[in-house]
């Protein structure tokens, strides 16, 4: 048969979790919104075996199952910086399902998405809530909640929110973070739990407040710091963290909190004008990025 050079992309956002990260794990609700940054994975035909155009040998060994055993060279291009509680792995994943689905004349679904996208995460991250490739898939806010009949899922418009997302310039791991979190609430269960039943608390007071026509910042902003404050003690702070989260509170923002596993990876930021930080936190040493809702483009 002559050689078809054929190539298939597939694209999907990353996340940012709004609130709820960690409490989520234990069944309390969480809200994340897709983002402007994200992952595009490009397949093309190869003669011999299938392969990933990456030098991590881990991410190609997790993956490689879910190609053809031959004709196909994936390559990976991401917007988002990865491992830093953006969802790259999720955006990966969904990314990677809808190349595939490409490749073979098809559209995936969401429940495709999300069966493969929660096998994959769970080899990257041990024992996910699967509220990061829920959002990269569906595209939109989500309130989430792990249930043990399977997930609750309700999604919600995008908010028009700008955040400031400063990069603490530290790998966050999310499976020794959950591990970590586990590990407390085998210690010392009451105040563990106490914990995350104030996270859970806080999170149905920002859904209330993101249901409004009008956005209040100022209180929003106040609900963030709250959560950080709550994440903190769970120990998933670190120096540089509590730096952008200084920087944050002495230049006027409304609030912040770390997103995503935590241990490192980033701070959202609830600030005015937040281009205009960029600048300056890259002269303290940190990358930041403005971030908005992904707007879906067909
Ligand atoms: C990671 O993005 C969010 C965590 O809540 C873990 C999870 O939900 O799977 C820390």
């Amino acid at each position: 048969m002559p050689f078809e050079k054929r190539t298939h992309t597939g694209f999907a956002p990353g996340k940012l979790i709004l609130t709820g990260e960690h409490s989520v794990v234990y069944g309390y609700p969480a809200i994340a919104i897709p983002v402007n940054l994200g992952v595009t994975v490009t397949l093309s035909s190869t003669h011999g075996g299938s392969y990933f155009r990456t030098p991590d040998a881990r991410l190609e060994s997790i993956l490689l199952p879910f190609l053809p055993t031959s004709g196909v060279a994936v390559s990976i291009h991401s917007t988002l910086p990865m491992g830093k509680g953006m969802g790259s792995s999720a955006a990966l994943s969904v990314a990677l399902v809808r190349a595939l689905a490409s490749w073979e004349g098809k559209t995936s679904d969401f429940s495709t998405e999300y069966e493969i996208g929660m096998s994959i995460e769970k080899q990257f991250h041990g024992n996910p809530s699967g509220v990061d490739h829920t959002v990269s898939a569906l595209g939109k806010m989500v309130f989430y909640t792990k249930k043990a009949s399977g997930p609750e899922i309700t999604p919600m418009q995008n908010p028009p929110l700008e955040l400031l997302v400063v990069d603490s310039g530290e790998m966050g791991n999310t499976a020794t973070m959950v591990e970590h979190v586990a590990k407390q609430y085998k210690e010392s269960p009451e105040t563990t739990k106490e914990i995350l039943k104030n996270i859970g608390d806080i999170t149905q007071t920002i859904h209330e407040k993101l249901l409004c026509p009008i956005l209040d910042l100022p209180s929003l902003g106040a609900c963030f710091t709250q959560n950080h404050e709550q994440l903190r003690n769970l120990g998933l702070s670190t120096p540089a963290i509590e730096s952008i989260i200084t920087y944050i509170s002495t230049h006027g923002g409304y609030g912040a909190k770390l997103s995503g596993s935590g241990g490192g990876g980033v701070v959202m930021a609830l600030i005015d004008s937040p281009a205009q930080h960029v600048p300056t936190l890259a002269e303290m040493g940190y990358t930041a990025y403005v971030i908005h809702p992904f707007v879906p483009t067909a």
